[in-house]
């Protein structure tokens, strides 16, 4: 029996005072009762392994739970299996005290939606948030009551693998995104049984690391971290979020699992955030390689600095005790940990009903219904990108004879992409299947693999690590590319589907090459060489290099990895069911050496003026400055046309509002959806600022010929920004400001702030 059936059926995530009163009564009533041990046992939170997401996976799990040594469990799934370990934490622990269950669910549960990079891409926060909804119903349905996710951390870095997990280079729109997924997770109600306690990753700065490489060094200055880095973890918190998950790198010297600038200062006194602190995957413990000390002293330490929760480490659990004797932690900061974890099981309603998301008759229809299916197809469709379509050959015709080509063409085992711990790659619909479904009787389909995703075995072997991703053909690449050209020779149009495989993006996977390998490579010069129109269909986990392919390859649809119905999703858009309108929400270098390269950078001095001598100016001698698809990028099978913008008035007061106005017109033949983006320039001010910043964007759907107006209120909030002191202010003076298709091309006015 859970402790106490309590009347707390109504806990919502913003806490009316009464039921914090309520919730304050029962914790302390529970926690007089706790000895030190059993405190601390509720920080430990441990994987008994099943989804396998770290290296180190936690030991006589049951035995520590009888004993109260653990506050939770990730890794687990199914109403069966969390009910029996429920059950030995409500019927066999001393104090019956429950257990939470979490569990990376990061782009759906068991129905998988596009990567979160690709979700990004659709610019819709509804269709974002409704894509977190369906995930909560999915894994509550499972047992599940907690997900680490949203992933919010800001990345320039395409070499970066987790770019894939986030939602790109743009803080506004970062969070912007960071709100949907918490309020579609938790819908302002953690107690129902669809609905999850979301967890804001990683906190911070994670995706800043030098060199892309995973894990590795942050440092920054403090006015980009206020400004650029930390606005979507901020968004999240002030959406409710109910758990913080720190990240594995420095901040200032500092890992951020120990660091309290981070963890206190920031999360908790700026920000008032009040949920629970967990730590990332063993993150305290590899702190002692970062030379902080042994275990028990860097334990210490991230208590001290604010972390509530140990995920898999076990420093907490064993060393703590011991630090308490020595008196280098207090009773008072493991009490005050030890409330929130306790704060978040009784928000969800685990005291009330341990196995309250132990639904089997959910569990039997909630997961890949029919109609989650149907949403993943649509939610897809909307997050692929049309990076290049020459003279219209997209979309392609219902007849004729297609050849299908490349390694990804017909190739479950890579749609789902990163981080899909629950997802059946079997049960994804490739693009094969996919193009076979939409485009009816009259279409020929011819197809050959034409090369292997890569050649370099010492790749293959790092990326097959969960299982064979890239698979390795008996025949050699010239017999293939053979194979693929002798395919192409007998078709109207080639179908490339080209990219990487599912994990050369997401944790521990930075590449230093980000282009397509080289088997590929070939496969597709041999393709373009043969004279045929081909289409470029790309499954990517991050920016790719393709200054080759924008060069010689007319069409190009950038999909991500779409999912478990990727395959629908994308013959959808080949065959113009679905017009394409996902934009890009990470730059596009040209070569690995601009990076980082991002839209909202600063100016330097140099050119002093534009007509100045080739020489002393900020550029690169071999490549442009510019990337070779802009943050906001993406076209349409119609195309729209942008008027001058009309301002209300070229003066702001303070406390007062401009509005900023275009007329867009489809200037094209088809219905499509354009997202017209607005930014503005500070043009002087105590600091450098950025010579563009995004700070709205409103979707529009236009039939052939039609206009719409599109009408942006602009007030001096929007203007405001962290100066050298970290205080957010806005300053008199001139602006710009811009509306347009994307972050390069657009149409400027004048206004001043007074
Ligand atoms: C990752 C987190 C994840 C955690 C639990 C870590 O390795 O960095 O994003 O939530 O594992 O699986």
């Amino acid at each position: 029996m859970a402790i106490g059936i309590l009347l707390i059926c109504s806990f919502t995530v913003e806490g009316q005072n009464s039921n914090e009163t309520k919730m304050d009564n029962f914790i302390n009533a529970l926690m007089k009762k706790m000895t030190l041990n059993e405190k601390i046992g509720q920080l430990n939170l441990v994987t008994p392994g099943g989804a396998v997401t770290g290296s180190v996976v936690s030991k006589d799990v049951d035995t520590k739970i009888r004993n109260g040594q653990v506050g939770g469990l990730f890794g687990i799934t199914g109403p069966d299996k969390i009910r029996r370990a429920q059950e030995i934490a409500v019927k066999n622990s001393r104090l019956h005290i429950p257990l939470i269950f979490g569990l990376d669910v990061i782009h759906g549960h068991r129905t998988i939606f596009p990567i979160p990079l690709g979700l990004s891409a659709s610019w819709d926060t509804s269709l974002i948030k409704r894509s977190a909804r369906i995930a909560a119903n999915e894994a509550t349905a499972d047992g599940l009551n907690w997900v680490f996710s949203p992933m919010v951390d800001i990345a320039r870095d395409p070499r970066w693998g987790r770019i894939a997990e986030g939602s790109g280079e743009d803080a506004f729109l970062g969070s912007q995104i960071a709100k949907a997924m918490v309020d579609g997770y938790q819908e302002n109600y953690l107690s129902k049984d669809s609905t999850v306690m979301a967890c804001v990753k990683h906190y911070a700065l994670y995706g800043a690391s030098e060199a892309g490489r995973d894990y590795n060094t942050v440092d920054m200055s403090k006015v980009r971290m206020y400004n650029e880095y930390l606005p979507p973890y901020k968004a999240a918190v002030d959406a409710g979020v109910g758990s913080v998950m720190s990240s594995f790198n420095t901040v200032d010297g500092i890992p951020a699992s120990a660091n309290r600038f981070l963890l206190t200062d920031v999360l908790r006194k700026q920000w008032g955030f009040r949920g629970l602190v967990v730590s990332d995957y063993t993150s305290i413990s590899e702190m002692i390689n970062h030379g902080l000390g042994d275990l028990q002293t860097v334990s210490a330490k991230s208590l001290n600095a604010g972390m509530d929760m140990d995920m898999v480490s076990e420093g907490f659990l064993t060393t703590l005790e011991e630090s308490l004797k020595q008196g280098k932690v207090s009773l008072k900061t493991i009490d005050e940990a030890c409330r929130k974890v306790l704060e978040a099981k009784y928000k969800l309603g685990l005291f009330d009903d341990p196995y309250r998301y132990c639904n089997e008759e959910k569990f039997k229809t909630e997961l890949m219904s029919e109609a989650n299916l149907k949403a993943a197809r649509e939610i897809a469709e909307r997050c692929f990108v049309l990076l290049k379509n020459d003279n219209n050959l997209l979309p392609l015709k219902k007849s004729g004879t297609i050849a299908l080509i490349g390694p990804l063409a017909d190739n479950k085992r890579n749609m789902l992409g990163t981080w899909s711990v629950s997802g059946d790659p079997q049960k994804s619909v490739t693009i094969m299947q996919g193009i076979k479904n939409v485009a009816g009787n009259d279409v020929n389909i011819l197809y050959a693999k034409g090369a292997n995703i890569s050649e370099d075995t010492m790749l293959i072997k790092r990326v097959n690590v969960f299982g064979t991703e890239i698979d390795v053909d008996s025949r050699t690449p010239e017999e293939m590319i053979n194979e693929a050209v002798e395919t192409a020779n007998k078709a109207d149009v080639v179908v490339a589907v080209l990219g990487e495989a599912a994990d050369m993006t997401g944790e521990s996977s930075s590449m230093t090459h980000i282009g397509l390998q080289l088997s590929q490579e070939n496969l597709l010069k041999a393709l373009v060489k043969t004279g045929k129109p081909v289409v470029l269909v790309l499954m990517n986990g991050r920016p790719m290099t393709l200054t080759w392919e924008d060069a010689h390859v007319p069409a190009i649809l950038d999909t991500w990895f779409g999912g478990t119905e990727a395959g629908n999703a994308v013959a959808d858009v080949l065959f113009g069911n679905y017009n394409p309108s996902g934009k890009l929400t990470a730059s596009f270098p040209r070569n690995v050496g601009q990076i980082p390269v991002y839209y909202n950078h600063l100016n330097t001095g140099r050119p002093f003026h534009p007509g100045d001598s080739p020489k002393f100016k900020s550029d690169y001698l071999d490549v442009a400055n510019t990337p070779l698809y802009p943050f906001g990028y993406g076209l349409s099978y119609t195309t729209f046309s942008y008027s001058d913008i009309s301002l209300s008035n070229k003066i702001l007061k303070a406390g007062g509002k401009i509005t900023a106005s275009v007329n867009v017109t489809n200037t094209g033949t088809r219905k499509g959806k354009e997202t017209v983006q607005l930014y503005t320039r500070q043009l002087v001010g105590s600091i450098a600022r950025p010579v563009k910043e995004l700070k709205g964007f409103q979707q529009i759907i236009l039939e052939p010929g039609e206009t719409k107006k599109v009408t942006f209120l602009i007030s001096v909030d929007d203007l405001k920004f962290y100066n050298s002191d970290l205080k957010y202010v806005y300053e008199p003076g001139p602006f710009k400001l811009f509306i347009g298709t994307n972050s390069a091309d657009v149409k400027e006015a004048d206004f001043e702030l007074k």
